[in-house]
């Protein structure tokens, strides 16, 4: 067993473990390793947002200049539909090289996110982090199907010890060594011409918390449907819904596509105003102990049968390493309703 925290990333703590030195975890988790060259990440979400049918060519163009010069080391794709009607198709892109992805947004932002309204009626917007690697942690169930940041990595860690108790993400994130990551301000929106900015604030947290059940077949696949899921689902109504009273300033609950076609992998993302509103939600709230407990209860029952895959990654951020804008979106769309 080892420390989620790489060994050229650990210092002498100040910030003490929520777990004594001896702490064995009841069941196998992983990080991904990076390489050490690796001192910062971007993760990038563009947002396409409509009614009805998708525009036509909105996302071919965006496509083409991801595949290109100064683009992204990977990319995913997912979407969902709101109650209202609106769906989003999220591209997800992930760079190692902070200057390649300045030199690429500089060249692609305008047409993308171009000053004028887009011709074909769709909201667009940009959120961008870009945490240094003692801001970000990751966790998996399974080392053999990485997702988002991971696909960057180099490798795995062995068995780590920093988790299946509350507290353990924090524990992981090699920050929190010597600071409580405690942030500070408030959201403030400012007008671009027809452009939103938003300013998030000092300390701002994002999950990407994903779902993989495409290997699940009979007991083990209706046990995750029927069971589980309609846990997780609630969990993220009520984030989308009520989420900011308790500091999830935006939830989205986002079915991946790949190749065109919806797959059987899903994941929360979400916005906090703090890694502290996050631990509390996971830790306490009702929603996350119910799914936590469906997912205890779901793997005491099929055991080794078990094939759904879980895994998350989480960011805590600077002031300076967020850039969030939109255009022509709703007005609950993304950090648009934190402000
Ligand atoms: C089917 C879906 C989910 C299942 C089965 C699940 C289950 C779990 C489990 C077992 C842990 C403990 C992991 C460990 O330390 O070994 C955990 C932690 C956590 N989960 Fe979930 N979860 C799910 C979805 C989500 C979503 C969508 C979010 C947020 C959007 C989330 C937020 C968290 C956080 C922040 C922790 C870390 C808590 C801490 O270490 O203090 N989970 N979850």
């Amino acid at each position: 067993m080892e420390s989620a925290i790489p060994g050229h990333l650990t210092v002498e703590r100040t910030q003490p473990r929520r777990i004594p030195d001896d702490h064995e975890p009841p069941f196998p988790a992983m990080v991904s390793r990076f390489p050490q060259k690796v001192r910062q990440v971007v993760m990038a979400y563009f947002g396409l947002q409509f009614t009805g049918d998708p525009p036509d060519g909105a996302l071919g163009e965006l496509d083409t200049a991801l595949a290109g010069e100064d683009g992204p080391a990977h990319r995913d794709r997912a979407q969902q539909t709101d109650p209202a009607g609106h769906t989003d198709i999220l591209s997800i892109a992930y760079w190692d090289d902070p200057e390649a992805f300045d030199r690429w947004i500089t060249r692609h932002r305008e047409s993308w996110i171009g000053a004028d309204q887009p011709a074909d009626g769709s909201g667009r917007w940009i959120e961008v982090i870009r945490p240094t690697v003692h801001e970000f942690e990751t966790l998996f169930t399974t080392e053999d199907r990485p997702e988002g940041i991971a696909m960057l990595a180099d490798g795995w860690s062995g068995e780590i010890q920093e988790h299946a108790y509350w507290g353990g993400v924090r524990d992981r994130i090699p920050l929190s060594q010597t600071d409580p990551m405690l942030g500070s301000g408030e959201p403030a929106a400012e007008a671009d011409g027809s452009r939103v900015r938003v300013r998030p604030r000092q300390g701002l947290c994002l999950i990407r918390s994903g779902q993989d059940w495409s290997d699940t077949v009979g007991a083990d696949r209706e046990m995750y449907l029927n069971e589980v899921e309609p846990e997780l689902r609630a969990g993220m109504d009520f984030l989308r819904d009520e989420g900011r009273a308790i500091g999830c300033y935006a939830n989205r609950y986002l079915t991946v596509v790949e190749d065109g076609r919806p797959v059987d992998k899903s994941f929360g993302m979400s916005w906090w105003r703090s890694l502290d509103a996050l631990e509390r939600w996971a830790e306490s709230h009702p929603t996350h102990v119910a799914i936590f407990g469906a997912a205890m209860e779901y793997l005491a029952n099929m055991g080794p049968d078990a094939h759904l895959r879980l895994y998350h990654e989480v960011s805590v951020v600077d002031a300076d390493e967020q850039y969030f804008e939109y255009l022509n979106c709703h007005a609950g769309t993304g950090m648009l309703g934190a402000c």
